[in-house]
Formats: structure tokens, C-alpha cells, sequence
């Protein structure tokens, strides 16, 4: 195989911290690839107004496989007030680059998987009926449609005179016939049918690969008929190329409480945009919580992977890191598994397996320790001690 080019985008905030530790894991598994480094996020922004400069964009273009470590998004008005004097005033808007990335290049597909490491002591457990304790093993992969619904960015406070009157043709819009455009926000949760087949198939595709008996579509289509709707509509129409895999519909609200009930009867899940973020969180915190959780957004050219955890800048200045790099480590993974290094992929999750259940190594999160450079003195393993660990189960 051509060796690969990665483009490395470690942000800001810890995602400079975790970033290099998943290159380290990707050069012990001996994955052989050139990474060019990128800048993207809050610093960009501070210092040029631009949080996704056009270079960073060219080198996506170009080489189409991206690490992307974490960026930090701020209110609008304090977003603007960190700019330098000569910046400020020239309607610059912040805007979160990793979503910009992934409609830039129409990354719609986002995976999510989030599995639980026996052994790890953040993993969720429950009380069964004898007063016992079972710890229920979650093997769930979400498939977030990442591009469209609530993130359309279509949206306005004081919608103008056109949409308004476009608006005002529906029936239900008699409701809001007294209320004046400027007491109106209005976010448009667009969806459209080939990003619905798209996701439906990756799923369905996954399920299919990976043995999952079913594909659960999460959604509200009794009430958001249209946009609902149209994904329940499409994951009904590729199930049928799939017969063996079966189609599973349930709501976004009945799900986040049955995910704290039955968690283990969930496998591949698919969802929009808004509710695929939300139960990509809920079910990451069943299994270790965000230093767990990495994610994939896959389009027809280019690829990003990257931790779901955000930038948590407060715990990006310590001397000595401390931050968990696993979620970090298994996106590397993640990329492994999406260039066809399967096996490799493989080894990587065997070692944070084994590191975990060997239970000598462990990160303040999984001590439940309030994160301070203390932590360090009462057992918990710095960021390096962890990746070092991974290392060695290699
Ligand atoms: C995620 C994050 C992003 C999102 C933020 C950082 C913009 O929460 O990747 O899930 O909302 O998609
Ligand atoms: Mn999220």
C-alpha cells in the first residue's frame, strides 16, 4: 500500500497534550505513515480571527486523513472580545472548526462506538433484583448523520420578511401569527434523503460486518414526523438489502432511559444529528465517561478522527499532564481500522484491554479523582505513564 499522509490537527486546550500520545501507540504498532502538522482552533482564532485557517482546509484536500485532537468553542460575544483591537469589530464570527471540517468536506457519516473495557472502574453497573451487582457489558455503536438536522446553521432571530411569509403558508404557523419576526428564533433541522440512505447504510453495512443481529433507528417520528420520519423511512429501505439484520425503531426520550436499564441490548444505533451527539455522550458515560470515547466522521473523500471529549482547557496547563489519552489512542485506532490496518487496529485495542483490566495503571478519571497535579501523588498515572502502559501491552 502508498504510504499514507495523516494531518495532524492537535488544536488547543488538552487536545495538544493527547494527540502525540496516539502518534506514539501508531509508531509502536508500527504503522508506517508522514503526518504535516495543521493548526485549527482557538489560538487561530485569538491571534488571526480565523479558526480553520485555509491551509489547514488544502492539506485535508490533499491528503485526506486527518487526526484532529480538540477545539474550544466560545459564547459569540466573549468569542469576539478575545480578539486582538484591530480584529475586533469586523463581524468576525467564531465557529466550532470541527464541525466546519466536516461540512467542508461533507464528513456525514459519524461512528461513535462506545464499549466497555471489563475491569475499568468507571464502567456502569446496576442492582439486579437479589440486591447483587451486574455490570452489563455495552458494546453500542452510534452513527450520528454529521452534517445536516439542527447543525444545518440555517437558522435566524428575527427571521426576514421572506421566510417569515414562507413560513406563515403552514396551518401550525396560526399559532404564532400574534408573535412579532424579531420575538422569533428559528434553527432548521434539515434533512434530506441521500444523507439519510447514507447513514442507514453505513450502519446497516456495519451491523452486517461486525455481526450485530439489529440496527436501532433513534428518532421521534411521532411527533417531528418529517425529518424523523425521513430517516425511519430510509433505514426501512436499505434494511431491505440486509434481511438478516433487523430494524429496530425507538424514540430519542424512551432511549435515554432505557440505555440506564438494558444498555447490553443495544448494538449499532442510527440517529440525526442532535440526537446522535446527545446518546454518543449517554452512552460513552456508561462505559468510562469521554476518556473512552472516540469518534470517526467518514465522507466519500476524506476522513477525521478524534476523541468525542472537547478542549477542557482547565486541565490543559498542568506541568505534568494527567488528562486521559485513551479516547485519543482508540480515534488512532479508528483510523487504523478505516485504511484497511485491521490488524493493528486489533492490537491496540487488546493493549488499552489489558491495561485496563490489569488495573496497575490508572488516569484520575478512572480514581474518580477530582483532576489537580495533586492526583499524581495518590495513584493516578500521568497522561505519559498511561500511553507508556499501552506501549508495553503492545
Ligand atoms: C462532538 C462535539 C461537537 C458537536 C462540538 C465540539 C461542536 O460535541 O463532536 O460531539 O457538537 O458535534
Ligand atoms: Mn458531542
Amino acid at each position: 500500500m502508498a504510504r499514507l499522509t495523516v494531518v495532524c490537527m492537535p488544536g488547543d486546550g488538552i487536545g495538544p497534550i493527547v494527540l502525540p500520545e496516539a502518534l506514539r501507540v501508531l509508531d509502536a504498532v508500527g504503522f508506517e505513515a508522514d503526518y504535516v502538522q495543521a493548526e485549527v482552533g482557538w489560538e487561530c482564532w485569538r491571534t488571526r480571527g480565523e479558526p480553520l485557517p485555509a491551509r489547514t482546509l488544502e492539506l485535508l484536500e490533499t491528503w485526506r486523513l486527518g487526526l484532529f485532537g480538540a477545539a474550544t468553542s466560545k459564547p459569540m460575544d466573549q468569542a469576539e472580545s478575545e480578539l486582538p483591537p484591530e480584529l475586533q469589530g469586523r463581524g468576525l464570527t467564531y465557529y466550532s472548526p470541527s464541525v466546519a471540517i466536516r461540512q467542508a468536506f461533507d464528513l456525514d457519516v459519524a461512528i461513535r462506538p462506545c464499549r466497555s473495557f471489563p475491569g475499568n472502574p468507571l464502567n456502569f453497573i446496576r442492582r439486579a433484583a437479589d440486591g447483587s451487582v451486574e455490570e452489563p457489558r455495552v458494546d453500542v455503536v452510534v452513527f450520528r448523520q454529521n452534517t445536516e438536522g439542527l447543525y444545518s446553521g440555517v437558522e435566524w432571530t428575527h427571521p426576514p420578511p421572506q421566510v417569515r411569509a414562507a413560513l406563515d403558508t403552514h396551518r401550525r404557523m396560526v399559532r404564532f401569527r400574534y408573535i412579532p419576526s424579531e420575538d422569533m428564533a428559528l434553527s432548521c433541522r434539515i434533512f434530506t434523503r441521500p444523507a439519510c440512505l447514507r447513514i442507514a447504510e453505513a450502519a446497516f453495512r456495519y451491523a452486517d460486518e461486525h455481526g450485530y443481529p439489529s440496527v436501532t433507528c433513534c428518532e421521534k417520528p411521532n411527533i417531528v414526523r418529517e425529518t424523523s420520519g425521513m430517516l425511519l423511512a430510509a433505514c426501512r429501505e436499505v434494511q431491505r438489502a440486509f434481511p438478516h439484520v433487523d430494524l429496530w425503531a425507538t424514540n430519542i426520550d424512551t432511549m435515554t432511559m432505557w440505555l440506564t436499564k438494558n444498555p447490553e441490548d443495544y448494538g449499532v444505533i442510527v440517529s440525526g444529528n442532535v440526537f446522535g451527539d446527545i446518546l454518543s455522550d449517554a452512552f460513552a458515560g456508561l462505559v468510562g465517561g469521554l476518556g473512552f470515547a472516540p469518534s470517526a466522521s467518514i465522507g466519500a473523500r476524506c476522513a477525521i478522527f478524534e476523541p468525542t471529549h472537547g478542549s477542557a482547557p482547565k486541565y490543559a496547563g498542568y506541568e505534568v499532564p494527567i488528562v486521559n489519552p485513551v479516547a485519543m489512542i482508540l480515534a488512532g485506532a479508528m483510523l487504523l481500522d478505516h485504511v484497511g490496518e485491521r490488524e493493528r487496529a486489533r492490537r491496540i485495542h487488546r493493549a488499552v484491554a489489558r491495561v485496563v483490566a490489569d488495573a496497575r495503571v490508572r488516569t484520575c478519571d478512572m480514581l474518580r479523582l477530582r483532576a489537580s497535579p495533586e492526583v499524581l501523588g495518590q495513584g493516578a498515572a500521568s497522561t505519559r505513564e498511561m500511553t507508556d502502559a499501552v506501549i508495553q501491552a503492545l
